[in-house]
């Protein structure tokens, strides 16, 4: 176990830019506290504990779940996590949840534009930005995932956020975020991902004043790292490039307010107090960050294609091995050195569901229509692939060495067909003319006679 920090860490304020300390690892057991010798030693719970803290367990698992995959923290804070007033329903239409209903799922390939940033009279924060585009599964039977989009302009500054149904992996494209948690800061900018576990409390600050992302609220098992096999110890995502924070706490009293995503809605309820009191911790359940430039990206360097599961970031398991409730996959920029191949990704039909989002620059499946910010879904055995312009070029294309610079795609690949919403039907954002990309697709057949 790591030696604990004694840093006096406070909770800083919205539009602080202060440089934040991390703990490196994944899932780690981490040791960290605000104030020295506020981590009992060798017992989580002492009849008393240092600093008149109240000890509370977060179990991310069950008890009794294997060793491997157990996930539990300690927290030691100023008041216990059920001090605070009822909760009331909390009105959010576009926020949606599993069971997808509202909606036929459509095997239609679908493409949106990117949501629009906020104008500065609509002040948005966080959560009241958060716009659900799909999803599966249910959220009450722990499976399946909501993919949300999210535009805000607005810190929440008295107001706290947690997420019974799910944890959250937040991938910005647009502003970075600034995330105090129970557990600590975590600031995150366009190229990383946040990922924030069930039930854990934060508010979400905004360093730039406005940001836009994308959010896969996962359900169903917690990410973990996808295994190796041949590939070896190294490579893809190694464990010393995730950063979890350091213990920070606030000690403010005021009218607050906690909201809660719980069965499939939100609610609200009055809080005294900022619930992100924690003095220390200790445990391997905790928010993290991961700059996805660290992504050790492995390909061929022979002919053809691996599958795209080669660029698995993170995984989130189902009981039906290697088959993932749903997978997070980058395409980074990358050296292309296949001889006598088709360098972009192939036409496929995929038993998988695949929703795509661009975080910058173009992907090199598709020469236009795919904008940063916007995204794609393709159904369970819906076609897709290159389009004609792409086909096109890269049929003749040189096959000399050829790095791909400036593109950051990313996909949610789930085992279960994924509904989108009737918001992602309705918007004017949905492209009609999507399908179109294929058409200029020549017959180039000239077999027999
Ligand atoms: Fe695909």
């Amino acid at each position: 176990m790591p030696e604990p920090s004694h840093t006096i860490n406070l909770q800083k304020q919205a539009g602080d830019s202060g440089r934040l300390q991390y703990q490196s690892g994944f899932g780690n057991d981490f040791a960290t506290e605000a104030l020295p010798g506020a981590l009992p030693v060798s017992q989580n719970s002492p009849q008393k504990v240092a600093y008149g803290l109240y000890a509370e367990q977060l179990s991310g698992t069950a008890f009794t779940a294997p060793r491997a995959h157990n996930r539990r923290s300690w927290l030691y804070r100023i008041r216990p996590g059920a001090m605070h007033h009822a909760f009331a329903p909390l009105d959010h239409p576009l926020l949606r949840s599993g069971p997808f209903n509202q909606v036929a799922a459509s095997p239609n390939q679908l493409r949106w534009d990117p949501l629009p940033l906020l104008s500065s009279d609509q002040p948005t924060d966080f959560v009241d930005g958060l716009v659900t585009i799909a999803g599966n599964g249910d959220a009450a039977m722990q499976a399946g995932l909501g993919i949300h989009l999210y535009a805000a302009n607005r810190s929440m500054d008295d107001r706290f956020f947690y997420d019974a149904d799910g944890e959250l992996l937040i991938v910005p494209q647009h502003g970075r975020l600034l995330a105090h948690t129970e557990m600590g800061m975590l600031d995150v900018s366009p190229g990383e991902i946040l990922v924030i576990p069930r039930g854990v409390r934060f508010r979400m600050t905004l360093p730039d004043g406005e940001a836009r992302g994308y959010v896969c609220e996962n359900y169903g098992a917690q990410f973990e790292l996808p295994e190796l096999g041949p590939i070896g110890a190294n490579g893809l995502a190694n464990t010393r490039d995730f950063q979890a924070p350091v213990a920070a706490y606030e000690e403010r009293e005021g009218d607050f307010q906690l909201v809660a995503k719980f069965g499939g809605q939100l609610w609200s309820a009055a809080i005294g107090h900022s619930p992100l009191d924690v003095v220390a911790w200790h445990g391997n359940y905790a928010p993290y960050k991961y700059d996805l430039s660290r992504f050790n990206t492995i390909n061929t360097v022979s002919f053809d294609h691996p599958d795209p599961s080669i660029f698995t970031v993170l995984t989130s398991p189902s009981a039906l091995a290697g088959t993932a409730n749903v997978d997070f996959v980058i395409f980074p920029p990358r050296w292309m050195v296949a001889e006598n191949t088709f360098r972009p990704p192939w036409f496929h039909r995929n038993v998988m569901s695949e929703y795509m989002g661009l975080v910058h620059g173009a992907y090199d499946a598709k020469a236009e229509g795919f904008a940063p910010g916007g995204g794609s879904l393709h159904n369970c055995m819906s076609g897709h692939g290159p389009d004609a312009v792409t086909f096109e070029k890269a049929s003749h294309a040189e096959l000399t060495p050829h790095r791909i610079d400036n593109t950051l795609a990313f996909m949610f690949e789930s085992r279960y067909v994924i509904h989108p919403t009737r918001f992602a039907l309705d918007t004017p954002l949905l492209q009609k003319d999507y399908l179109a990309c294929w058409d200029g697709l020549k017959k180039n057949f000239n077999g027999w006679p």
